[in-house]
C-alpha cells in the first residue's frame, strides 16, 4: 500500500491520516478475537486502570502473541510508514489499549515524542503512530482527540504527570492546549472497526473517558526510523523496545493465513 501524494500532503498539514477500511472484518476478527485471552493474563506488560482491574494497555504484544506478531509486519501498515520516514523502521512501542466499557480512564493532553525525547533519548520525531481500530470507535466510547496542526510546534513544554491515571505521562498545561485548539479547532477520527490512523509523533491528542456500555479497543503501534534508534534505557524494554532489526514485511495476506491455519 502506498500512499498518494494527496494523502502526503494532508498529512503534513494536518499532522495525521485517517483510512478507513484498511483491514476487512475477517482481520480485525482475527486479531480481536486474541485480546480477551490477552487481558487476562496476569504479566507486567498488562497494565490495568487504578481500579487495579480493567485493562488499560497491554504492552508488546506482538512479542508473545501470534497475530499480533504479524499485524506488526503488516504491509498495509509498515509500507506507508517507510514511505513516510524514508527506510527501514523499527517497533519502538506496540500496545493494546483497552478503554474499556464504563471504566476506560483518560488519556491526558500530550505529544509521544515529548515521551520518547526525555525518557527514552530518542533524537528526532523520526517515528510514526499508527491507531488500528480492532472495535467501533463512536463519540461515546473515549475517541481519540487530536489538535490538528499541532505537531508543526516541535516537543512542547511538558510536565510528568504521575497522579491522574495509573499511567505517567508528560502532560500539556491547560494555556498550551488552549492556545494550541485555537488555532487548529479539534477532531475525534471515528468509525468501523478496520480503520487505521497514521499521526506525527508530535501530534497533540488526548482521549475522554469510556462511560459507554462498548470497549474501545486501539491497537496503537510506533514505527521508528533504524537510524533514529532510542539512546537510553531508562523505562522496561517492553514499553521501549531495544531491538532495532528492520521489519520484515509479511504477505499481505498473513491475517487471513493465520485464520485458515486455525480452522483446519
Ligand atoms: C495514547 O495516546 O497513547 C493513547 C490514547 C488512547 O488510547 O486514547
Ligand atoms: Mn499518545
Amino acid at each position: 500500500m502506498r500512499l498518494g501524494d494527496d494523502q502526503i500532503a494532508t498529512f503534513d498539514e494536518q499532522g495525521y491520516l485517517f483510512l478507513p477500511e484498511v483491514f476487512s472484518a475477517a482481520e480485525v476478527a482475527v486479531l480481536a478475537r486474541e485480546v480477551p485471552g490477552i487481558f487476562a493474563q496476569e504479566r507486567q506488560e498488562v497494565w490495568r486502570e487504578r481500579d487495579g482491574k480493567a485493562v488499560r494497555t497491554a504492552f508488546a504484544a506482538h512479542t508473545y502473541n501470534e497475530a499480533f506478531r504479524r499485524l506488526a509486519a503488516h504491509p498495509r501498515m509498515v509500507g506507508p510508514v517507510r514511505q513516510m520516514l524514508g527506510g527501514d523502521v523499527y517497533v519502538h512501542q506496540f500496545k493494546i489499549n483497552g478503554k474499556q466499557a464504563f471504566d476506560g480512564d483518560v488519556w491526558q493532553w500530550h505529544q509521544d515524542y515529548g515521551t520518547w525525547a526525555r525518557d527514552d533519548a530518542m533524537p528526532e520525531a523520526r517515528a510514526m503512530n499508527i491507531a488500528v481500530f480492532l472495535s467501533d470507535v463512536n463519540e461515546f466510547n473515549g475517541p481519540l482527540i487530536f489538535i490538528p496542526k499541532s505537531h508543526t510546534h516541535g516537543t512542547l513544554k511538558a510536565g510528568h504527570d504521575l497522579a491522574t491515571t495509573s499511567y505517567p505521562l508528560w502532560t500539556l498545561d491547560r494555556a498550551t492546549v488552549r492556545e494550541l485548539v485555537e488555532a487548529g479547532g479539534l477532531v475525534a477520527p471515528k468509525g468501523p472497526a478496520g480503520a487505521l490512523i497514521l499521526f506525527h509523533s508530535n501530534l497533540v491528542h488526548a482521549s475522554p473517558a469510556n462511560i459507554s456500555p462498548w470497549d474501545r479497543t486501539i491497537v496503537y503501534v510506533s514505527l521508528c526510523h533504524v537510524d533514529n534508534h532510542i539512546r537510553r534505557f531508562k523505562r522496561p524494554e517492553w514499553i521501549a523496545h531495544r531491538d532495532f532489526t528492520p521489519i520484515q514485511c509479511l504477505a499481505d495476506d498473513c491475517l487471513l493465513e493465520l485464520a485458515s491455519q486455525a480452522a483446519e
